[in-house]
């Protein structure tokens, strides 16, 4: 039988002496049997031992935290509906999924009013994200997007040598759309995060379209995403997709995933909705049968289940106010939330902040330049959240309501 890593340590009864290496007297048996993986990894946060700023080694110790609110995943996970389709077609395990993705892009395509031939799946979103780049980024042809914003696609396309133009967000931590525009003459792709990820801020509908507009005229060439992976989420009022304007105008894609409020993040899936002939361009560089049959059935059935998403939808906006007003109490400013996370200018620095954190076993965001004060601040379930916002009020001591 497997033995996983804590039953091992609790098991065999090793002292932190007996760790070795890195681990060595960082922790007395009593510790790690009583507060298990969870415990010895914060320590080494605390101590510096394991790479905390090493991207990876970051998320592998956040991985490891009791409340997870750095990753902007959904706490309550995948409905009922899509874990009975996965049980359900388990002995299908076999067979390529022709059919279970034209029954995802069919549903997918009645959802948004479009047709299945505007519609093409990814391996969650990240995967379109780089097909956008590989359509339409190139050394000639610059990535615009912003600082910050969701970082792969830009990374990505400065890994195929592009030029990658960042404009600032604005004073209220609001992508700069003008200077965006600016920045766009004779790009290739503009990557506009609404709502904007880490920032949780959003443009209304009619200021997107507005931009895109005054795009298509000062860089006609240009192609727009428009990457909509919280959409279920916002309140503000005047938001709202671009999926009409990506159906008329062959500039302009948008995408959405099941990673954030359908809550799965790690069955990987997520689609792009444009014109056939734009997609087209996308999806020479995306695989074959890039999505798992068990993920196609469980978000077929997600999709056939609405009441579910509007059941997270309400969880989490109730959990936002909470936490909005945890903050505000404390004397925080913050953006309006308008996602599953928030930004909140802590007035000290996030990344100190995110190891101070870990050292109670949660995991908030990391540090997101330039923004080196805001920590972005994941919903957890209402539960978590108390347990996070007392010990957040225990580490913000000095700096709360000052
Ligand atoms: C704005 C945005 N786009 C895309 C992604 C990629 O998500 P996935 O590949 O899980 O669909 C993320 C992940 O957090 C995100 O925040």
């Amino acid at each position: 039988m497997p033995v996983s890593r804590r039953d091992f340590l609790a098991t065999v009864g090793v002292g932190g002496a007996a760790l070795g290496g890195a681990g060595a007297g960082l922790l007395s048996l009593p510790a790690i049997s009583g507060r298990g993986r969870e415990a010895l990894w914060a320590q080494q946060a605390a101590q510096g031992v394991q790479g905390v700023g090493d991207r990876k080694a970051d998320r592998r110790m956040a991985a490891h935290a009791a409340i997870r609110i750095d990753s902007n995943e959904n706490p309550m996970g995948p409905g009922a509906n899509a874990l009975n389709a996965i049980r359900a077609h388990l002995n299908e395990g076999n067979r390529y999924p022709i059919l279970a993705e034209d029954d995802v892009i069919e549903a997918i395509a009645k959802l948004n009013g479009v047709t299945p031939n505007n519609v093409i799946l990814g391996c969650g979103s990240g995967e379109l994200l780089r097909a956008a780049d590989q359509a339409f980024v190139s050394r000639t042809a610059a990535f615009v997007g912003a600082a910050p914003t969701f970082e792969a696609p830009g990374d990505f396309a400065a890994f195929l040598g592009a030029e990658v133009r960042k404009p600032a967000v604005d004073s209220k931590l609001r992508l700069d759309l003008g200077a965006m525009g600016a920045a766009a003459r004779g790009a290739g792709l503009i990557f506009l995060c609404n709502p904007n990820n880490p920032t949780a801020t959003v443009h209304s509908r009619a200021d997107v379209a507005a931009f895109i507009e005054s795009v298509n005229r000062t860089s006609p060439a240009t192609t727009i995403l428009v990457d909509e992976a919280y959409f279920d989420y916002v309140d503000s009022p005047g938001y709202g997709t671009l999926i009409p304007v990506a159906l008329e105008n062959p500039r302009v894609v948008v995408l959405r995933t099941f990673s954030k409020a359908y809550g799965m993040a790690g069955l990987r899936i997520g689609y792009a909705v444009g014109r056939t002939e734009t997609l087209a361009q996308m999806k020479q560089w995306v695989l074959g049968s890039n999505v798992s049959q068990l993920t196609l059935v469980a978000a077929t059935a997600a999709l056939a289940d609405p009441a579910n998403i509007a059941a997270e939808i309400k969880r989490n906006s109730a959990v936002r106010t909470f936490t909005r007003k945890f903050f505000a109490d404390a004397g925080f400013t913050m953006t309006t939330g308008d996602a599953n996370f928030v930004m909140v200018d802590l007035r000290q620095n996030a990344a100190e902040f995110k190891k101070k954190a870990l050292t109670k076993g949660i995991a908030v965001g990391r540090a997101f330049p330039p923004l080196t004060n805001q920590s972005r601040i994941t919903f957890g379930t209402m539960e978590e959240m108390k347990t996070a916002t007392a010990a957040f009020r225990e580490l913000l001591g000095s700096t709360a309501g000052g």
